[in-house]
């Protein structure tokens, strides 16, 4: 992880603006600009954490996500949280990029593992587009849909948990940690 999360913004935004700019986002400068406010916002919120890749020093792929309290979930979803969600703190994985020169090797899945390794939260959540390749990617990868965001100004997200490798939940109902199996 950068020992300063704000320090890396710039190559962040940067980097979101050549992915985003891809079908089916097809971003600009204005998600751009909401995409450097929303990191600084949530670099501040407790369980942030941002893991960077870098080929010969330039930065190719990112993830990011901060801890979200029991219940929160995301906005305008047509079904309640899960109980998974209620029952505890999670996980919400807010962006995940790699620049297409670099993809398919790789790089997306160790970010994704390096990010989701070592969290105290049981359960991660993330709303994907469901017309990009990443849907995919992540059904394939072992998340689940439950649930679809409906929000104004922005197309409809498919809503998707997973629980967090190294916990298991045993049949009783109680989860346990990693380190404990
Ligand atoms: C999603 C993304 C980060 C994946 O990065 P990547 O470095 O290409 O991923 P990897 O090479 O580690 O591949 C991860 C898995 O996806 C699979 N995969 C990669 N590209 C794929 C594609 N276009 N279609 C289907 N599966 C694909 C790989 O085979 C691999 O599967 P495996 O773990 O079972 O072997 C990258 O494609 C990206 O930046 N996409 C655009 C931005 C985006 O949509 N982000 C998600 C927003 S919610």
């Amino acid at each position: 992880m950068p020992s300063d999360p704000a320090a890396v913004a710039p190559e962040l935004a940067r980097l979101y603006a050549r992915v985003f700019a891809e079908p089916p986002y097809r971003e600009g400068p204005e998600q751009v600009q909401e995409f450097l406010t929303y990191y600084t916002e949530d670099s501040a919120k407790p369980g942030f954490a941002v893991v960077t890749a870098r080929e010969d020093g330039t930065l190719v792929g990112f993830t990011y996500g901060t801890a979200q309290a029991p219940g929160k979930w995301w906005p305008g979803c047509d079904k309640p949280p899960p109980p998974a969600i209620m029952d505890g703190p999670s996980f919400a994985v807010y962006e995940w990029a790699v620049d297409k020169r670099y993809r398919g090797r790789g790089i997306g899945r160790e970010l994704m593992a390096r990010i989701l390794a070592h969290r105290p939260e049981q359960w991660a959540t993330l709303t994907v587009n469901p017309a990009a390749d990443a849907y995919r990617i992540y059904l394939r990868a072992g998340w689940r849909r439950v649930s679809m965001s409906y929000r104004d100004n922005t197309p409809p997200m498919v809503v998707l948990i997973r629980q967090i490798a190294g916990w298991s939940a045993i049949p009783w109902g109680v989860a346990r940690g990693r380190g404990d199996r």
